[in-house]
């Protein structure tokens, strides 16, 4: 969903820094294919897990750019454990790469956006923020953390001109849900009868983080095919 997101950017003229973890192939063929693009891309490999190169890439990031105007926030881990089997290391380390990652980078540009007067930040939240299921506890809670934060966020910046929201998608075909099974049935009781595609909520993250949603502040907006809604 994220070369989405940065490839819609790159289309429009914005100068994207982008962070991957393990598919450095991935950012170079997204790099490549921007470089036709009015737009720019620069990619760097940061493990979101290790609070010392998330931190060391933001002011990378602040140091090269005169304006930082948007902060997207889409990489997420996965774990999946019952409650009473809990690992507490492996928790912190997807909390930290769903969440703390997000408030640690957030930190760092907030003041820059302050004194702009003007910044976006949009955070990819789930429908697993709303709703449970069986072994995504710390999935579901880190993303209610982090529409938490948003909320925060937006009422302490909002005065200075910067605005946050949080999009919460229900199924998306990407990898990450590649690797679960019976999907079917669940896409089966989504309104829609389908699956969004990464370019449905792309499109949306795009906008979301564009001057004419300017009055988009504080909330989460389920992008979801109604399956929240359905009983
Ligand atoms: N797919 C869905 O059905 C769905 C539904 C609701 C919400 N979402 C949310 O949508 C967002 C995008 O998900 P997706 O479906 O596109 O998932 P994905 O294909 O699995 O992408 C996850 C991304 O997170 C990055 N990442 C994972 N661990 C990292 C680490 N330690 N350091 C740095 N980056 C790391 C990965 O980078 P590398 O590949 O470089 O390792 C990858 O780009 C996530 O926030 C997810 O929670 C997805």
């Amino acid at each position: 969903m994220g070369q989405e997101v940065v490839r819609l950017l790159s289309e429009r003229g914005d100068r994207v820094w982008l962070t991957y973890n393990r598919s450095e192939e991935r950012a170079r063929d997204l790099i490549a294919k921007a470089s036709g693009s009015p737009g720019l891309v620069n990619a760097r490999q940061v493990n979101l897990e290790a609070a010392v190169e998330t931190e060391r890439f933001v002011k990378e990031v602040l140091s090269e750019e005169t304006r930082v105007d948007g902060f997207v926030h889409c990489a997420t881990s996965v774990y999946d454990a019952p409650i009473t089997g809990l690992d507490f290391e492996r928790t912190a380390a997807v909390t930290e790469v769903m969440l703390w990652s997000f408030a640690r980078i957030a930190k760092l540009i907030l003041p820059r956006m302050r004194r702009q007067r003007y910044g976006r930040l949009v955070a990819v939240s789930s429908l697993a923020a709303h709703r449970s299921s069986v072994g995504n506890g710390v999935y579901s809670a880190a993303k209610a953390a982090l529409e938490s934060l948003v909320r925060t966020i937006a009422v302490e910046c909002g005065p200075k001109g910067v605005a946050a929201c949080a999009i919460a998608p229900g199924l998306v075909n990407t990898d990450l849900i590649a690797k679960y099974t019976r999907m079917e049935s669940i896409v089966g009781r989504v309104p829609l009868r389908r699956m969004a595609e990464p370019a449905e909520i792309a499109r949306f993250v795009a906008l979301a983080l564009a001057e004419e949603s300017g009055y988009l502040n504080g909330t989460t907006v389920s992008l979801d095919g109604g399956l929240s809604t359905a009983l």
